[in-house]
């Protein structure tokens, strides 16, 4: 099976080298050898650590018929969707490890590519086989709930956080230092990457359809030092995480950062790696962890993807042969989202503030299950309060965190961080 290489950046370089070194173990599993006969690039002229023909006319390599399977690792949205729209025309199999492309265009590509292979293995959890897991293995299931940590760079910075004490700029430079962040981190620590994440395991889990813009989306920069004491002192730990499940019949979306309990399972994953709890109605709780990215663990899913082809597996798309029935599934709307959350108000510290803080909240429907209060620094005379609802509405969270914000005794914005237990 020959196979063209549209991008050989860090993935791109992976795939040849592990198809070269792992040649006959995955010809024997694939029934022929897979071979890596030219590879795309911008600039010819930067040094490579691979051995492949390369070219930067990207026409002349669509319009090869010797071409099996197109592997696409460039990045990028509207120009991967155009090319691999030109390549799903000729009928020729297409894998990516591309997840925004998927994340705007997934419904359109499932329809250009018909019964024509389309593998994206890779777009999720790198080298966690988490696509095959839901689509195929999960199959029988009604799926409850999947809840990531689907961002490796947010994951490494929280971590760090929380064992360190660090601050979240501290933080930040140190992953940056380490190659675990990006020069601009905007993408991994704003949640855009993990949303991106998100809707793809949606779309196999409910069908759902939707971009990032129409689901909610925090990132973790705002996190402070208090945040940390305070999910130390009550045993939990933050993470970045991706939530989907059903609600009423209605798809709830959401990636922010989450106060989680200590006892869950994903609470333990640390640093760069990734993992995905999915509850099936009839498996129950079932966790999936290992490397989220890098060019090896991501390699490992597209070659996963390219084995698949050349034995003629035939998985639909998005993993349904029939959508009538899920594609009713709407979006839930955020101001809906129903969760514990965790509110923290710098006020004056003066008799009553506390008292007209729990009125407001009461009076706008938030009742408080926990109540903490800093101690205060000598000479301050400000002081932070800490709370946790009971399960409330978002919308009334949010009426309550403006109407606090424009109190005389309340200084600067609070802030609240949802909770997941
Ligand atoms: N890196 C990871 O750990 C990881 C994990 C999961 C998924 N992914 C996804 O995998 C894809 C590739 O990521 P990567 O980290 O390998 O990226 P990368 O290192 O930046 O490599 C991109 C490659 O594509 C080439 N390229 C970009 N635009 C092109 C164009 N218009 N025409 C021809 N070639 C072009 C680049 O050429 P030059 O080399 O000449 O610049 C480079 O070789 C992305 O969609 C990414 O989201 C990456």
């Amino acid at each position: 099976m020959k196979i063209a290489i549209l991008g050989v950046g860090t993935v791109g370089t992976s795939v040849i080298n592990i198809l070269k070194k792992n040649r006959h173990m995955i010809a024997a599993r694939a029934g022929e050898h897979i071979e890596p006969v030219i590879g795309v690039v911008k600039d010819l002229k930067k040094p490579r650590e691979c051995d492949i023909e390369l070219t930067d006319d990207i026409d002349s390599v669509i319009d090869r018929d010797d071409i099996d399977v197109y592997v696409e690792l460039m990045g990028g949205i509207e120009e991967p969707y155009e090319i691999i729209s030109k390549i799903l025309d000729k009928k020729k199999a297409v894998v990516t490890a591309n997840k925004a492309l998927l994340a705007y265009h997934r419904y359109a590509l499932q329809e250009k590519a018909g019964d024509t292979s389309f593998g994206y293995e890779a777009s999720v959890g790198g080298g966690i086989p988490i696509i095959k897991a839901l689509r195929e293995g999960l199959s029988a299931n009604k799926i409850e709930k999947i809840v990531g940590i689907l961002n490796g760079t947010s994951n490494y910075i929280l971590t760090n956080m929380m064992q360190s004490g660090i601050k979240f700029e501290e933080a930040l430079k140190q992953a940056q230092d380490l190659g675990y962040a990006e020069a601009d981190p905007t993408f991994d620590i704003e949640g855009y990457d993990a949303a991106h994440k998100l809707l793809i395991l949606a779309s196999i889990a409910y069908g759902v359809h939707g971009n990032p813009e129409d689901i909610l989306i925090k990132g973790i920069e705002k996190i402070s030092s208090e945040d940390i004491f305070f999910a130390k002192e009550f045993d939990y730990e933050i993470k970045l995480l991706a939530i989907a499940k059903k609600t009423d019949n209605k798809a709830e979306l959401r990636v922010h950062p989450a106060l989680v309990s200590k006892e869950k399972m994903i609470s333990k994953v640390d640093g760069v790696m990734n993992a995905i709890s999915i509850y099936g109605d009839a498996l129950g709780e079932s966790m999936y962890y290992g490397a989220g990215a890098g060019g090896d663990a991501t390699a490992s899913s597209v070659i996963a993807d390219l084995v698949d082809i050349a034995r003629e597996n035939k998985n639909p798309m998005l993993g349904y042969k029939e959508l009538s029935e899920i594609q009713k599934i709407e979006l839930l709307p955020t101001s809906s989202i129903r969760t514990k959350y965790y509110l923290r108000v710098k006020v004056e510290d003066k008799v009553g503030v506390l008292a007209k803080i729990t009125n407001l909240m009461s009076d706008n429907k938030l009742s408080i299950d926990t109540f903490l209060q800093k101690p205060r620094n000598k000479n301050e005379n400000h002081t932070t309060l800490f709370f946790i609802t009971h399960t409330s509405l978002e919308a009334d969270v949010k009426r309550v965190m403006s109407l606090l914000e424009k109190e005389d005794f309340v200084d600067g914005r609070p802030f609240m961080i949802r909770i997941e237990d």
